[in-house]
């Protein structure tokens, strides 16, 4: 089996004024490799909290996160985040570039931590696919949204991680730049083979990924 994570029996609770919530609910399934997978239910229902859980910067209460073959949730902090800054593109509703790098420098950078030769290239490079390579120069706050968040997705994307966890990417955005957005998005990962686990409220764009599931109350619905 190509799997590139597995989680087993998954429960995150948190301790609020002495009561024990819990947030997520015996969560078991697999992601395979080069799979687009959309992850829909209401607000509240824990997407933010799972994929916090699949990126390591949250580890579960109980149960293993099996990711490229290192369990998550077993291993300390200073590998989780190893593996986070080599495997793992992070793409957020808020966007969250960096104000005072250019896009060209935003999207350089995970490259450059990850040591990636010609890296200004490659940036030019995936800019250019974005329709952005104009705006190379300009600051995030020079930007529109549509663009900052292009220049996100790019980033997470540049250095040819495992995995991109996208949360709600395009729910700051209007019709037209959702549109957009999110074909890039669902394009580059299918071109370059790159795992993709949206989080979206649009069913439109939920349809256009390989397979949907539904978290309701803390809980996978099939
Ligand atoms: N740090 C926290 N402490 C306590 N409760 C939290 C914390 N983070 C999230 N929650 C609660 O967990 C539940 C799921 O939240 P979240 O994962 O953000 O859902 P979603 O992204 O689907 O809107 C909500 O009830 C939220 O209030
Ligand atoms: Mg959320």
């Amino acid at each position: 089996m190509n799997a590139l994570y597995k989680l087993k029996n998954i429960n995150l609770n948190y301790l609020l004024n002495g009561n024990n919530i819990k947030i997520l609910k015996n969560i078991n399934f697999e992601i395979k490799k080069n799979e687009r997978v959309a992850i829909i239910g209401e607000s509240g229902s824990g997407k933010t909290s799972l994929l916090m859980l699949m990126s390591g910067l949250e580890t579960p209460t109980n149960g293993s996160i099996i990711f490229d073959k290192e369990d998550l949730s077993k291993i300390n902090e200073k590998r989780r985040t190893e593996i986070r800054k080599k495997k793992i593109g992070l793409i957020f509703q808020q966007f969250f570039l960096i104000p005072n790098y250019t896009a060209l420098e935003n999207v350089m950078f995970p490259m450059q931590i990850n040591k990636i030769n010609n890296e200004k290239e490659k940036a030019i490079s995936i800019l250019e696919d974005f329709g952005l390579v104009n705006r190379k120069n300009n600051l995030p706050s020079e930007l529109s949204g549509g663009e900052q968040q292009r220049v996100a997705i790019a980033r997470a994307i540049s250095f040819d991680p495992e995995i991109v966890l996208a949360d709600e990417p395009t729910g700051n955005l209007d019709s037209k730049n959702t549109e957009l957005v999110s074909n890039l998005l669902l394009e580059y990962s299918r071109k370059k083979k790159i795992c993709l686990i949206l989080v979206t409220h649009n069913m439109n764009l939920a349809r256009k990924c390989d397979r949907i599931m539904k978290l309701m109350d803390g809980q996978i619905k099939l």
